[in-house]
Parts: C-alpha cells; structure tokens; sequence
C-alpha cells in the first residue's frame, strides 16, 4: 500500500538535479534533508571514488542499501538518492511504496555537461574515455527501473532549475 505523508525521495541519473532540487525543496517545507552519498561520505570520511576503489562496487551497493532503508524508516525527510539507488530490489520496494517519489528523468545528451563537476564522487565514469556512451548504456540499464520506481516522472530536459523546482513541487502530496 502507498504510504501517505511519508518521505519525498528524489530518483534519477548522476547529473539530474536530484541533490540540488532536494536541498531547494526540503528548505521550502521546512523537512530535513538527506543525501544519501553526502551521507556515506560523512560516515565513512571517504570520498565515494575512494569506496569504490578501497572496497570495490558491491561493498558500496551494501552501505547505500542499508543506510538508504534505515533512513526510509523515518518521517518528513528529503531524501535525494544516489544514481544507483533503484539496483537494490530491496530500495525499488521502499521507492514504490511511497506517494512522494519523483524521478527526475534527463537524457545522457544533457546530463553529459553537468557530470564533469563532482568527479569524486562519479567513479563510474572516472576512466570513461566517452562519458556519453557511458550515460547511455547506465541510462538503457536503468530507465525502466527509475520509472517502476517513481510515482511521479518528470522531464527535465527542457527546464530550468526554478522550473525544475516548481514542477516537483506541484506533484507533492
Ligand atoms: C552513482 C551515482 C552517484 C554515486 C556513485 C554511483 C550511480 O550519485 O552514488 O558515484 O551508480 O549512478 P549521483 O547520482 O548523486 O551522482
């Protein structure tokens, strides 16, 4: 069953907004706001790039899950969520069962130029001679999962960040 009044979570593709968006959103209601590799950086004193080359991909998946659904337990947060959230069947159900989770939908064409800023914590991309390919082969991975996942999905290729901003918050519960 959906749950009403619970958490927003923003889902969508490195690059999206999701982090950006959250902090505006989570300002404006007046909620406490989450990020969830901010998060993980914060407790392990790593840098997301050092995670995954000190541990390795999987280790990092495990911490994001774990941390991701001890945070979905509680009330009134803004949670924007790293770009890898939804491959965890066990967050997909958290996402799905929520009224309030927005996926944030951008093409790799336009996402290529915001991903260059915060290369630390982009490991995935780091050794990618053509970041393009890259976006576009974890976009046709991941699309349909975002989408499974969201309630709401918005396209943001065309809009501003203030547009960005209002149209999440017109979709709210
Ligand atoms: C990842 C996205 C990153 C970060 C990590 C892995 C992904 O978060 O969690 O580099 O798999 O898409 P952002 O979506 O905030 O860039």
């Amino acid at each position: 069953m959906k749950k009403l009044n619970s958490n927003i979570y923003l889902i969508g593709m490195m690059g999206s907004g999701k982090s950006t968006i959250g902090r505006m959103l989570a300002d404006k209601l007046n909620k406490k706001f989450i990020d969830t590799d901010d998060k993980i950086e914060e407790f392990t004193g790593l840098k997301i790039t050092e995670i995954f080359e000190a541990f390795g991909e999987k280790r990092f998946r495990e911490m994001e899950e774990s941390y991701f659904i001890e945070k979905s337990q509680l009330n009134d947060l803004v949670i924007s969520t790293g770009g890898g959230i939804i491959i965890s069947p066990k967050n997909r159900k958290v996402l799905k069962s929520s009224i309030n989770t927005i996926y944030l939908k951008a093409q790799p064409k336009i996402l290529v130029e915001r991903v260059s800023k915060k290369k630390d914590k982009r490991p995935l991309l780091m050794d990618e001679i053509s970041i393009f390919n890259k976006l576009t082969n974890i976009y046709n991975e991941r699309n349909k999962l975002y989408e499974q996942s969201a309630n709401y999905i918005i396209e943001t290729d065309m809009l501003t960040k203030i547009e960005k901003f209002n149209k999440v918050l017109s979709c709210l519960h």
